[in-house]
């Protein structure tokens, strides 16, 4: 028997080199890099693949740089968060077609687990946050979304996409993490500690309920003229050590109804327990990797409430009519803007933030 080898026609060859696309991988603590690799396909029936038109970077994605998160392993492409236009989809999606311009959630849901019946999203028992985690993410030309009937979102005609790239994960986190669970009200008095994207996204949506003061703490004080940009009745610059003394004296020496902890650091989630009225209630966000003490002795017999969550991004169609009839404008928090084949530089950018003054940086695939 003889074995016939036909030569590769050169249309074959061009196929193979469109199957490939440049994507942003994680080789390792510190080690990272601009690789082709194959594009996505479908493995699930639900899945869809989505060719990306914008992303980010996450202050989540720096963590996974440094070796923080653990489930993220060598090889992984990043990117939880994006807009971009499905390009296939699975035997069983049925709300998207080919064509469709599309939100990515950085949370993937089934829809139908238990957590998912609570909007528990981030809890679902096979998804949540996995893209750009323990699957390949957004920052690349194609991404696979599981799910993709409960974990894509269709963005309405004439919308600015780059605005929306913000309900992927920030605005959502902001708002359902410390505004919803802090419980803001009209009246009420706001400490949010911690003015990056994550705090000044919170400071965004606490507007939605007319609260009388927002005062915002940080270090930096070109984040802090940025939050009196965006509506902070009053910042404090908690760099000598007298935060709480400060705001104490702002708010005649009662404290603040909600502490909105956007820093993820032992220190920031003491000053809110230095900072909160009877009655008040401490929303964390921060992702904290060390313990940090509880003063049930100075807090026993104050009434206060503390939350914590997962941003679920339940709220992203919520956030979009807010957008869309312009009662926010998450367009405020992009300070720099790059193509894919410069995402080392975005990388660079964003993560010299006090220098670069960065806030969110656009990635354009
Ligand atoms: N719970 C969730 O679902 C969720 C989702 C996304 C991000 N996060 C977390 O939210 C936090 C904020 O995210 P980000 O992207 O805005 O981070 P970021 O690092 O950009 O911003 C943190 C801000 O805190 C300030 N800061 C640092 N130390 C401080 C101190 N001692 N006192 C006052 N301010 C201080 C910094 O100057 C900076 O402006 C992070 O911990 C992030 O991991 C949580
Ligand atoms: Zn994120
Ligand atoms: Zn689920």
């Amino acid at each position: 028997m003889s074995v016939i080898t036909i030569p590769k026609p050169a249309t074959q060859a061009r196929a193979a080199t469109a199957a490939t696309m440049k994507a942003f991988v994680y080789r390792g603590p510190g080690k990272k890099g601009l690789e082709d690799r194959p594009k996505p396909e479908i493995t699930a029936p639900t899945d869809a693949i989505v060719k990306i038109v914008k992303t980010t970077i996450c202050g989540t994605d720096l963590h996974i740089l440094k070796g923080d998160v653990p489930t993220c392993q060598p090889g992984r492409i990043l990117g939880h968060e994006g807009v971009g236009i499905v390009d296939q989809v699975g035997s069983a999606v049925t709300a998207f077609k080919p064509g469709d311009r599309v939100l990515i959630s950085c949370v993937s849901a089934c829809g139908k687990c238990d957590y998912c019946r609570k909007q528990m999203y981030s809890h679902c028992t096979t998804g949540g946050w996995i893209l750009g985690n323990t699957i390949d993410g957004t920052q690349a030309e194609f991404v696979r979304t599981p799910y993709a009937d409960t974990s894509l979102y269709p963005i309405p005609e004439g919308s600015d996409e780059e605005a929306l790239v913000m309900l992927s994960d920030i605005l959502p986190t902001g708002f359902e993490c410390g505004v919803l669970n802090g419980k803001i009200q009209p009246g009420s008095v706001v400490a949010i500690v911690g003015s990056g994207p994550i705090g000044l996204a919170a400071l965004l949506t606490a507007q939605f309920f007319s609260p009388a003061e927002i005062i915002m703490i940080d270090l930096d004080d070109n984040r802090l003229a940025v939050a009196k940009r965006f509506g902070a009745t009053a910042s404090i610059n908690s760099t000598d050590g007298k935060a709480v003394a400060k705001l104490k004296a702002m708010t005649g020496n009662r404290g603040v109804d909600t502490a909105i902890e956007a820093v993820g650091i032992p220190a920031t989630f003491e000053l809110c327990q230095d900072i909160i009225a009877p009655g008040g209630t401490i929303a964390n966000i921060g992702v904290h990797g060390k313990k940090v003490d509880l003063h049930l002795e100075s807090l026993w017999d104050r009434n206060i409430s503390i939350t914590t969550r997962l941003v679920d991004t339940a709220t992203i169609p919520m956030l979009f009519k807010t957008v869309g009839a312009h009662k926010i404008d998450p367009k405020l928090l992009i300070t720099h803007r790059f193509k894919l084949d410069q995402i080392l530089d975005a990388y660079e950018t964003f993560g010299n933030a006090a220098k670069t003054k960065a806030l969110k940086v656009i990635i354009e695939a």
